[in-house]
This record gives C-alpha cells, structure tokens and sequence, in this order.
C-alpha cells in the first residue's frame, strides 16, 4: 500500500474540527482587527525565496522543495508566505491606492526538515502582515493581535519573547564585531557555525549545538549596539507592551531564521511541546518591499505554527465536534425513502439529518444515532406511515413525542428549534 510522504501527515474527522475552531477564532479576531485575507500561490518562482528568506539560510540552503518546470524554470513549493504576500504587493500596485495594507492568510507551507513532534515537511501557518506603516503601534498591534488570540483559545503556558534586529545604520558594525569575537573561538563551534560566522554570524546566536552556546558565555547583544532610532523604536514597543500589561522577556538570543528582519523581532514560546518551542515568530521587515523591487514601503509581520497551535489547543478534553440535531432510524422501505426525503430537505433549510441507508434494525439504528451524538431520532416504520405519525425521542431527556407525518419538517425544524 502507499503511505504518505514522510512528513507530512492527514488531518482527520475528529482532529479536523479542532482545527475549523481555531481557524474560526482567528478569522473572527483578523475580521474586527480589520485584516483582509489574501490567497496566494503555493509554488512561486525559486529566485522569490532565496532573495527575500536569504542565501545562507537553512531554509534556502537545504529545505525547499525546489522543482525544474518543462522550460526549466525553478520553481519551490513556498516554504513561508511573507515572500509572496510582499510579491503580490508590489505586483498589484497595491501600495498605490493606500500603502497601508493589513493582511491575513491561512494555509500550508513545505520545508524539508528532519521531522519530529511538531516539527513536519508539510505544515499549516496563519499569518498576518501589516505594510506602510513605520510607527511601532503596528509592532504593538501584532503583538496584542497574538496574545488575544492565545487567551481566545485558552493557551495559557505562553511567553512572548522580543528582540531588536537593528536596521543597516546599526547592524554592520555590530556583524563585523560578532565576526571578530566568533573568529576567536572558532576552533568550538559546530562546522555549520564556523561557516555561517562570516556571512551570517547572528545566526550562532540561536545555534542549539550546546559547544556553541558554551563558547561564547555572554555574547555583546546587538540590543545594547542599536541606533538611536533603532532603540527608541524598541522602547515604544516595550513601553506600550508595559502599559498594557503584556507580559513578555527581552531576548537578546532572539534572532529569527529569515534573513529579511530589521527592528522588531518576537516570538510566541511555550513549555507545552517539547523541542518544539515556538509557537509563532515575525517581525519587521523594512528593506524587504524594496529589495524585491517595490516602493520604500515598511513592513511587519507573524506567522503561527497552526499544526503546533493545534496540538496545544487540543490537549484540552474539550469535543469540538458538533452534536448532529436529528438521526431518522427508518424502518422498511417505504418509510426509508421518506427518510430520505425528509433528510434532504432538513440539510437545505440548514438543520443536520442523518439517516442509515441500508436496511439495519431498529437496535443497530439506535447505536448509530448514539454514536454520532445525536440530538433527537426520529423512528419511523411502515406502520407508522400508515398511522400519520411519527416518533420523536429527545436522546438527553430520553422522552418521545409523537409527530404529525402531515407538515413534518415543520414540525421536527420546530421542535429542533425549541431544544437549542
Ligand atoms: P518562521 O519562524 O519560520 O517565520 O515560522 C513561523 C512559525 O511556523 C514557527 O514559529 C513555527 O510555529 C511554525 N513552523 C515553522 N516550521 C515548521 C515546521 N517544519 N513544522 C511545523 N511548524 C513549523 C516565518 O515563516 C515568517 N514568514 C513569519 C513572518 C511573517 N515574519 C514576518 N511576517
């Protein structure tokens, strides 16, 4: 048999409603928040994402799903969306009517990295991005969007991690000092850090080989090297996040894996799921419009990880399966085809029907009705049908009412009605 590709997986009945809450809340939260969604492909041009992510990053160095077209064109399978959602930006002149654009998006993304716990090849992001505006009330709006949402669905064991990544007056000087002090201790670090140490040395910030860590006891933060718009910036951040009583923790390790960042950088950690730590990340990203050819536009952003989000809100025992309102258990063939009228006609006026469509008995009927929760059962055999009346059992209460086969849909909307 053929079984899924490694790292990727199915979201099945059962798992998938938990998924249709959480992406309702979100949707409810961006709606009032004044986001507009915004769709964009799933395969986009290769030099798209090694330009926007970075050249030396992991995710362009060695995780994208990158295929050669019939006319040799390189496309990838987009490993995040905040390349795209730039792309189509800038493609559509968007920026022109009002450069102020807040978008959202939900969707899966593909990086080829090793998979584990909460970790996949194919995963889920909801993103949002907030373009032309360069005040740090849009950091402080993202923010607030992120912790409203966890409370929304009661993630509790969260911390919001924030950074500064400095803009090209003041990051520079501080790379080329990381450089110097990472050429000093290069003989302990990992092989991948004595290679990105040049490039890309804020990158062995972050790096979890514990030799790296270790090599450098107190590294100097680029958060005490910032311009001074830079860290006035970062203290209208905090100051905001202070005042509304946000909890959160400067981290000064905090780099990010895209290259794009400037500023503000943040990131949503949790205790609940092991290795896996980040719940979500984003950050501003000022150069980025511009670089990929669009006007000097600011821009700020986050992605949540859905599947990891998931796996938290599901630890909860809480059914997010919704109950079905009527099961009609049908006796005999006649009485069966009246079922099935009568459940046609029940989902297109909205109240959910379900039916069994062999012949089963009355016992087995009832198991099934039980099993897939349902409200009421309407029983209904050939003698009832002669008799003009129907059966209609309330499986809380377990009491039974008799109803008219006259008007019948009527009268079952309107007991249904009258229980919710
Ligand atoms: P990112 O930090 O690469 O940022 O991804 C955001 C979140 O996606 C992570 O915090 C994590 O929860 C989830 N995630 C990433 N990789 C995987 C994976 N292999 N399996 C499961 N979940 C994963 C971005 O993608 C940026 N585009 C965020 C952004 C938007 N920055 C500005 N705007």
């Amino acid at each position: 048999m053929i079984q899924l590709i490694r790292g990727f997986k199915d979201i099945l009945p059962g798992e998938s409603e938990l998924w249709q809450y959480i992406e309702k809340t979100a949707v409810d939260l961006f709606q009032s928040f004044r986001y507009n969604e915004i769709r964009i492909p799933i395969m986009e041009k290769t030099a798209l994402f090694a330009r926007s992510i970075g050249e030396t990053t992991d995710i362009v160095e060695k995780e994208m799903y990158t295929l050669e077209d019939r006319k040799k064109d390189l496309l990838t399978l987009r490993p995040e969306a905040t390349a795209s959602i730039v792309r189509s930006y800038i493609q559509h002149k968007m920026y022109a009517t009002d450069p102020v654009q807040k978008f959202y998006m939900i969707g899966p993304m593909f990086r080829r990295e090793r998979p584990q716990k909460g970790r996949y090849r194919q995963f889920y992001q909801i993103d949002a991005e907030i373009f032309g505006v360069a005040s740090p009330l849009a950091d402080v709006e993202l923010i607030v969007l992120l912790n409203t949402l966890m409370e929304r669905l009661n993630v509790t064991d969260v911390e919001v991690h924030v950074n500064s990544l400095g803009c090209p007056e003041c990051r520079p000087a501080y790379k080329e000092a990381l450089t110097t002090l990472l050429n000093g201790v290069s003989d302990k670090l990992c092989a991948n850090c004595v290679r990105r140490k040049d490039k890309n040395p804020l990158r062995v910030l972050d790096c979890k080989v514990p030799a790296c860590q270790d090599a450098m006891e107190d590294p100097p933060a680029l958060i005490d090297h910032l311009c001074d718009a830079c860290s006035d910036h970062f203290n209208t951040v905090t100051g905001w996040l202070d005042r509304l009583k946000i909890p959160y923790t400067v981290n000064k390790r905090l780099v990010r894996g895209l290259d794009y960042y400037t500023r503000t950088a943040f990131e949503i950690q949790t205790g609940a799921l092991g290795a896996q730590s980040a719940v979500a990340g984003g950050g501003r990203y000022d150069g980025l419009v511009s670089a990929l050819g669009g006007p000097d536009q600011p821009a700020i952003g986050f992605a949540i990880g859905f599947d990891r989000l998931a796996e938290i809100v599901g630890q909860s025992d809480a059914d997010y399966r919704k109950p079905l309102p009527l099961f009609i258990a049908a006796l005999g063939a006649t009485a069966r085809d009246k079922a099935f009228d009568w459940c046609l006609s029940l989902g297109r006026l909205g109240i959910g029907c379900e039916m069994e469509y062999a012949e089963k008995s009355l016992k087995s009927q009832m198991k099934k009705a039980n099993r897939l929760n349902a409200q009421s059962v309407l029983i209904v055999g050939d003698a009832e049908i002669e008799n003009g009346e129907a059966v209609l059992r309330n499986m809380a209460s377990k009491t039974q009412q008799s109803v008219p086969l006259e008007n019948l849909i009527e009268n079952v909307a309107k007991a249904i009605n009258e229980r919710s």
